[in-house]
């Protein structure tokens, strides 16, 4: 293990950064990373804190966290009907959710920042051509060319510039009005209307008016921000360290140091290396930081790199999201539950029920079946009562699209039809209705 020296926001370039692009042109890569270095935020300290503070409690089990979206998110997919469908999804989640667990729900989309990718391999072979592998919009472009696939650091900017644009549409979303629960009506997709999934929420959103109007009748002001607006964060992959670095500011009212690029910043299972660059540099921003952990991983090692990146042991410094799989949680999960517990670490355990599911269908796409994802996120809820720990939240890849990729659900989406609109360039995604019978699947296992 190396000496712990000083930390600062670019310590981390004494270490070595697994998943980097290979930038062939290093000078204009030092040129877009000053010039983001120089602009604004995209989110602010307080926020970050607040952020924080809600996932202290989801860690004691008094609130819940919902983190959702996309694998990877697209450039050319950046626009206002894609991000209104995304949050609108994840709002519906959040509702049923606390309707059934009688507590809040911390909602973190994977959003606005998601668009730097780790690959198994630097290289792929097409038609006998050997290219890059896409490493998501802001390295190159997903065409299977050898210029497409050559990272440009000019993406760089492009993904800053289209986080901003995200970002400022999903406040005035979630400030203004779309947010209020007084639509809770207005959130359900056109297409998941008519369904079962779409009949159940339509049911509960009917129940939530009916709230409402009581209270109004009665006198108790609906009128209020908690009705009003809806609280939302953003979290990304922090992969490309350069990046990150570049949007990490000190906080000029209560110190420290921030990375402002999303609210709360996860570190893969490939790049959390205890000596690794990706270690070192989120040890010393001050955001929530989440930790996917997979089958491959070693009880002492991660119990090392917690004590390095919450030292003090702060409530809701860390989330666990772990990545087991349906075949795998009931092995690896108990003894990482007991090692943590026995150390006293404060963490928000949540369930990635997908990373570990991935199958390959006869059509040859990637897809995830429902089944498994569910049987995963049962086993995480039933493992954590049986060990007295608290399940504290979840973890999804899903679009508000009408996507067709992964199987199952209410509508049995049979492998032959996973070519009729799968549009992922990386990990198959729930659909909208998809995850509403996910969540009330898991508020079925929280109902309160
Ligand atoms: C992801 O969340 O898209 C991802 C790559 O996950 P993991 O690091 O768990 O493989
Ligand atoms: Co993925």
């Amino acid at each position: 293990m190396t000496e712990m020296t000083t930390w600062n926001k670019s310590s981390w370039h004494n270490h070595t950064a697994l998943q980097q692009p290979n930038w062939p042109d290093k000078d204009k890569l030092q040129e877009v990373l000053q010039t983001i270095s120089c602009l604004p935020p995209l989110v602010f300290a307080g926020e970050i804190r607040d952020l924080k503070a809600q996932l202290a409690k989801a860690s004691r089990g008094e609130a819940f966290l919902l983190q959702g979206g996309d694998c990877s998110e697209e450039f050319a997919r950046c626009t206002a009907p894609n991000i209104r469908e995304t949050l609108k999804v994840l709002l519906q989640m959040a509702v049923i959710l606390t309707y059934a667990g009688g507590k809040p729900v911390v909602k973190v989309g994977r959003i606005a920042g998601q668009y730097a990718k780790p690959r198994s391999s630097d290289t792929e072979m097409v038609n006998g051509v050997e290219v890059a592998s896409y490493r998501g919009d802001m390295a190159n472009a997903i065409e299977p060319t050898v210029e497409a696939r050559t990272p440009d650091p000019q993406r760089l900017l492009q993904g800053y510039n289209m986080s901003a644009a995200t970002l400022n549409l999903l406040r005035a979303f979630t400030r203004g009005g779309f947010g209020s629960l007084h639509r809770v009506h207005a959130w359900n997709q056109e297409f998941v209307k008519q369904s079962p999934m779409g009949r159940s929420y339509e049911r509960l959103a009917k129940q939530i008016s009916q709230t409402l109007k009581f209270m109004e009748i009665i006198g108790i002001s609906t009128d209020t921000p908690q009705m009003k607006q809806a609280q939302f964060f953003t979290s990304h992959e922090a992969l490309f360290l350069g990046y990150e670095e570049a949007l990490t500011r000190e906080d000029s009212t209560g110190g420290g140091w921030y990375d402002c690029s999303g609210h709360m910043l996860w570190i893969g299972d490939r790049t959390r290396q205890i000596d690794g660059a990706h270690i070192e540099f989120l040890r010393g921003v001050l955001n929530p930081l989440g930790m996917k952990v997979g089958p491959k991983h070693d009880i002492d090692d991660i119990l090392a790199i917690l004590n390095r990146l919450n030292p003090e042991n702060e409530p809701g410094r860390m989330t666990l999201i772990t990545r087991f799989g349906a075949k795998g949680i009931e092995k690896y999960m108990p003894p990482l539950i007991r090692a943590i517990k026995k150390e006293g670490m404060s963490v928000v355990w949540s369930c990635d029920p997908m990373h570990a599911n991935i199958r390959k269908a006869e059509t040859g796409h990637k897809t995830r079946s429902f089944d498994d994802i569910l049987s995963e996120l049962r086993c995480f809820f039933e493992l954590h009562w049986a060990e007295g720990t608290v399940p504290g939240g979840v973890h999804f890849e899903l679009t508000g699209d009408n996507v067709t990729e992964c199987t199952g659900g209410a509508r049995q989406l049979a492998d032959a039809q996973l070519g009729d609109n799968y549009l992922t360039t990386c990990d198959p995604r729930l659909n909208a209705e998809q995850s509403l019978e996910m969540a009330f699947q898991i508020a079925e296992m929280i109902r309160s």
